[in-house]
């Protein structure tokens, strides 16, 4: 394949990047390179900033109707690109080809839900206390957001960032994750292709500097992120001293509590799924186990056969279903924590290690990895690795088992698996979660309801659904009387 060269979307023009030099590679084979070029300077940031502020009137002026059609055109041209695009995804990320090209026919589903926002409600009416009254609560957007999404979902999450966004009238300057610039430069062709006028996205490739160049930005009037608990939490700060909204989704350590009573092919099936599936890199994956002891040794010994079997190998084969980690970096960080649970006590129940001979030694391979604690204190418990690595832990009944699946300071997802539903009634009291799942993966999210965490994996609104508009708009309370009295 030859290199895609890395340009930037600013003030509705393709420009080459004036910083220094950034290469893609792929991940299954690092000597292969997949895009190049140099990353935006902060004096591209600001030209892109400008044109996005200059963009703003007109784009939010534009009948919400026409902006939700716009959406409606590139969600077509994204299905029609679908094999093409999943194929690059594939290439660039290292998820699966099936899951690339099912990642961007998400991307356009969730295109047409925004889309078709356009054509909902605006706004409320409410009746006044008072005679002659009545009190309307109308949306405006927030003005110029900041954009900056990760590696792990290169078009979906850009999708329910920027889709929204624009619906609801904002215009908007999106910095994504240097690994992954050409899924960043399908997803704008697309939309500028729809009709989108220049200024309304301006895409940025470039490291941390560039979005610290968005988020200092004294234009921006709002800020979504998904990324790194560390990073949210410091361009957070950032966003308070400035004064303006964030929304931020970071950590997961979802945890998968499967019971004595659960189907175990489903179990087995879905806690492998939500584990491995995206090689684990998903802030939703399930990176912790908790089984209660009746079925703990039938549906150990069923999930590490099903691990070892599983084919790791090049994203683009057909027969793969598990690709390499994102980068050499993150793969020695995967590895490193692997190396320390067991230091910690862990048994390692199956991989643990990376490939160093075969096709699969060039890679960021490894196996998907099973380790069972023993209940002493242990990081891989506690801390997000995002790799294929899950840690089991065995609980004496289901009471038992809820409280550790609370025992961690995030609380993105979880699953439950069981047929009981008043276990099923008592987990949705008692697992302190955003997203919880009963006999399905932890992992998934649908455009039309809310997605983020609870306790420490979010900062600020939710994301999708009703909870996108709060996030993108900001409300006028309008108590609206005639001129006259009585009328
Ligand atoms: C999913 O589970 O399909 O970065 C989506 C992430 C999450 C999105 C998960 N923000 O992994």
């Amino acid at each position: 394949m030859t290199p895609v060269t890395i340009n930037h979307l600013v003030a509705g023009e393709w420009v080459a990047g004036a910083g220094d030099v950034v290469v893609s590679v792929n991940p299954a084979h690092p000597g292969d390179i997949v895009a190049e070029g140099h990353n935006a300077t902060t004096a591209q940031v600001d030209t892109a900033v400008a044109a996005a502020a200059e963009a703003f009137r007109a784009w939010a002026a534009t009948p919400t109707h026409q902006r939700g059609a716009v959406l409606l055109a590139a969600a077509q041209i994204v299905d029609r690109n679908a094999q093409a695009w999943g194929l690059e995804l594939a290439t660039e990320e290292g998820k699966t080809k099936a899951e690339g090209i099912g990642e961007v026919r998400r991307a356009a589903q969730i295109l047409r839900y925004y889309g078709n926002e356009g054509d909902r409600q605006a706004g409320e009416i409410f009746s006044s206390p008072r005679a002659g009254e009545q009190i309307l609560v109308t949306r405006k957007p927030l003005g110029v957001v900041g954009v900056i999404t990760p590696f792990n979902f290169p078009i979906a999450i850009p999708a329910w960032k920027i889709a929204p966004a624009l619906v609801y009238g904002n215009t908007v300057v999106w910095k994504p994750a240097s690994t992954v610039p050409v899924l960043a430069i399908r997803f704008a062709q697309a939309l500028t292709e729809a009709g989108l006028p220049a200024g309304a996205l301006n895409l940025v490739i470039g490291d941390s500097e560039t979005g610290t160049a968005i988020v200092d930005h004294p234009r921006i009037d709002g800020l979504t992120f998904t990324g790194s608990t560390a990073v949210g939490r410091r361009l957070a700060s950032v966003a308070a001293t400035c004064g303006i909204p964030m929304q931020a989704e970071m950590g997961g350590k979802n945890a998968a509590v499967v019971l004595d009573d659960a189907d175990l092919d489903v179990a087995v099936e879905q806690v492998m799924l939500g584990a491995f599936r995206s090689t684990g890199q998903k802030c939703t994956a399930t990176s912790r186990l908790i089984v209660t002891d009746g079925i703990a040794d039938k549906f150990a010994e069923a999930l590490v056969e099903r691990a070892r079997a599983l084919r790791v190998g090049d994203p683009t084969d057909d027969a793969t279903e598990i690709g390499p980690v994102i980068t050499d970096t993150s793969r020695a960080s995967i590895l490193a924590g692997i190396d320390t649970a067991v230091a910690q006590g862990a048994t390692v129940l199956a991989g643990g290690r990376p490939y160093t001979e075969g096709p699969l030694a060039e890679g960021y391979f490894i196996a998907p990895t099973v380790l069972e604690l023993d209940g002493s204190p242990a990081k891989v418990w506690s801390e997000e690795l995002f790799g294929p690595v899950l840690a089991v832990r065995r609980a004496a009944d289901a009471d038992e088992a809820f409280e550790l699946a609370n025992d961690s300071e995030f609380g993105l997802s979880a699953a439950i698996f069981t047929q009981d539903v008043t276990r099923v009634l008592q987990a949705m009291e008692q697992i302190d979660v955003g997203v919880l799942h009963v006999n399905s993966e932890s992992a998934g999210a649908d455009p039309h309801v809310p997605f983020g965490g609870d306790k420490k994996s979010g900062l600020g609104p939710k994301e999708q659904g009703a909870a996108a508009r709060d996030f993108f708009t900001h409300t006028t309370t309008v108590y609206l009387r005639g001129g006259r009295p009585g009328v």
